[in-house]
């Protein structure tokens, strides 16, 4: 994915470059192969485009400063279509004397046919992305029509694919016009001026008043007007809200890495969750689910659909939701959905898990749930992303803006709003198999708290990682609720620390997995709460003896007073006593701090780890 700023200012103004960095940087974590931007100046079109991340742009600009403008947009990418090289960055140009620049987020399908039709007629391409035809297309067009909304009006339907598209012309001063397929597109709306961004980030120093886009849009701003329009032609209506958090909510504020700060921010990212969705008594109010009480009874299958860190979030949901509703619970990479011929009616939930909201992969597995006639619903932290608008309902976690490509605040976040859903159908159907809905309800409401402890433990696990910078591979073991926590715990290693890493289900570990110990291996293991039913916490423990005699150098996450663990543990990490369903609250969090620590202690970066990208917009 990319990220994508567009403003227009006053007449007499001359901001838009500032404006466009500042929106770049705060949008850095969607894509950092390459930036660039483009400026209408008195002089014409001009532009500038560097690989690499941000500042190797700043620097070009610094030694090669551009005109005083009003207008700009800018780009940084998550290469798909060409490398991340100088000449693939955006903007590209197309149009009589390239006097018009056109950034792109998204995948244009069809751009192998589009292109040969364009270089059999003459047109020469600079480029190896499939960008440049549609600048190379809206550039033609606008030669023709001398109007910019009208020449991307006639382009967006021969494209295919899903794609955000904004675009400049050098003789269009004070007009940016953004489309978008699939792929996002908000409007600032400010006192004068206007902007465009991925998301509110790209503006939200500046103006908290947004409009959300529908499907097959087209917006054209200019410093005191906006006007949207479908890919029909046709007027259509934005949907305007406020943005709840300010810009200081999407910046370090003190700390060196936006991870950090996000681990930290979990005590909030839970409690606002769970906010205002229980009555006094303690009775669940899921109102804004938009779903009728009748057809959530009538549900008899649950689906989960995600990807990576939320697809870990919904397997903890599995458990939970059908211990305490008795609903069958199955979990499906969204990826992976679409191509199994899901058994789906509609009679099933269909509930998708995303922070961005714009992951393709788990987008076309709400599509396609849909047209099999399910029920969708979306558990988001995005307000206004293209998941939610596309499902039938929506249950927004209020984990507050994500910077960090590791997802850490949101899993927990994610986590808490499927404790919601699974007690709010518990309580509907009066089903108390698992529990009183409103005693969990309670004990749910003092898990931020604890959370904050465990942070305030966190001294050991960070020597440990500092320890361990050498460390070539790390095994998770986890049962039950421990096992997705075991499969986070690796995810974060790998991606942060590029460490190896596998997390296994602790009862697997004799059928395979147990040839990898070797003496010094070492091993993370979550161990479930002592009352947990099965006897799970007596077999983890022998699991841990299991690979403790083989020469493992155990590290076991175990809850307050869990004396059995300790004469096979070399490290124990303690966490506060809950019971077995919410410990995925508490455990995980020792193995994010663990990954953040060991990255840094090896000079990583962990805010923008390579090859990777905030959020996945292709397929
Ligand atoms: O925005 P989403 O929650 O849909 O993203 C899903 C995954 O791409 C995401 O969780 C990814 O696995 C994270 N980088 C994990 O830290």
């Amino acid at each position: 994915m990319c990220g994508i700023v567009g403003y227009v200012g006053p007449q007499m103004g001359s901001k838009a470059l500032g404006v466009v960095l500042e929106g770049l940087a705060r949008l850095e974590y969607r894509g950092y192969d390459s930036a660039g931007v483009a400026l209408v100046t008195a002089d014409g079109l001009q532009t500038e485009k560097r690989a690499g991340k941000l500042e190797n742009l700043r620097s070009a600009l610094d030694s090669h400063p551009m005109e005083e403008s009003r207008t700009g947009i800018g780009h940084t990418r998550w290469a798909t279509h060409g490398g991340p090289t100088d000449g693939n960055a955006h903007p590209h140009r197309g149009g009589e004397g390239d006097r018009l620049a056109l950034i792109h987020n998204g995948i244009i399908e069809n751009f192998h046919s589009l292109k040969k039709a364009l270089l059999a007629e003459g047109v020469e391409f600079v480029s190896e992305t499939d960008t440049e035809v549609a600048a190379k297309l809206v550039g033609r067009e606008y030669d023709k029509l001398g109007d910019l909304t009208a020449a991307m009006l006639a382009v967006v339907n021969q494209l295919q694919g899903a794609f955000t598209l904004l675009a400049v012309h050098a003789d269009s001063p004070g007009v940016v016009v953004g489309a978008r397929r699939n792929s996002p597109l908000v409007v600032g709306l400010g006192d004068g001026e206007n902007f465009l961004g991925s998301d509110v980030a790209a503006f939200i120093g500046h103006t908290r008043h947004a409009l959300e886009l529908g499907q097959d849009q087209i917006v054209t701003i200019t410093p005191d007007s906006y006007s949207v329009i479908g890919f029909d032609g046709a007027p259509a209506q934005g949907k305007a809200y406020e943005v709840t958090w300010d810009a200081s909510a999407a910046e370090k504020g003190g700390y060196s890495t936006f991870m950090e700060k996000e681990i930290d921010e979990q005590p909030h990212a839970v409690g606002d969750t769970l906010l205002g969705r229980t009555k006094d008594d303690g009775e669940l109010v899921l109102d804004e689910l938009r779903i009728s009480e009748d057809q959530l009874r009538n549900v008899d299958r649950i689906t989960f659909v995600a990807c990576g860190t939320a697809a870990y979030s919904a397997l903890v949901a599995k458990y939970a939701i059908e211990h305490w509703t008795r609903i069958p619970v199955e979990v499906s990479l969204a990826h992976e959905f679409r191509y199994c011929d899901p058994i789906v009616d509609e009679r099933t939930l269909v509930v998708s898990v995303s922070q961005s909201g714009e992951t393709m992969d788990t987008l076309m597995a709400v599509k396609h749930a849909k047209e099999l006639g399910a029920l969708t619903l979306s558990i988001c932290n995005t307000h206004g992303s293209t998941i939610p608008r596309e499902s039938d309902a929506v249950l927004y976690t209020h984990a507050g803006p994500e910077v960090a490509v590791a997802s850490t605040k949101a899993f927990l976040a994610q986590i808490t709003a499927a404790y919601l859903l699974g007690l709010y159908l518990a309580q509907l159907r009066g089903e108390t198999f698992g529990g009183d809905p409103k005693e969990l309800m309670t004990e749910l409401r003092e898990m931020p708290e604890k959370v904050q402890e465990v942070l305030d433990r966190m001294d050991r696990v960070v020597e440990m990682a500092n320890f361990m910078a050498d460390t070539r591979s790390v095994l998770f073991l986890g049962r039950h609720v421990g096992f997705p926590i075991a499969l986070e715990g690796a995810l974060k290693l790998k991606e942060i620390a590029y460490i190896h890493a596998e997390g296994f289900a602790a009862g697997e570990l004799k059928h395979g997995p147990i040839a990898l110990i070797e003496p010094g291996q070492p091993v993370f293991i979550i161990v479930p709460a002592p009352e947990s039913p099965h006897d799970l916490h007596k077999k983890v423990v022998s699991n841990i003896q299991e690979i403790r005699a083989r020469g493992a150098r155990t590290l076991v996450i175990a809850h307050d007073g869990d004396e059995d663990v300790v004469p096979f543990a070399n490290e124990v990490i303690r966490v506060p006593h809950c019971s077995p369903m919410l410990a995925p609250l508490l455990t995980v969090v020792p193995l994010q701090v663990f990954a953040l620590h060991l990255a840094l202690a090896k000079g990583l970066d962990p805010d923008q780890p390579r090859n990777l990208a905030k959020s996945v917009t292709v397929e």
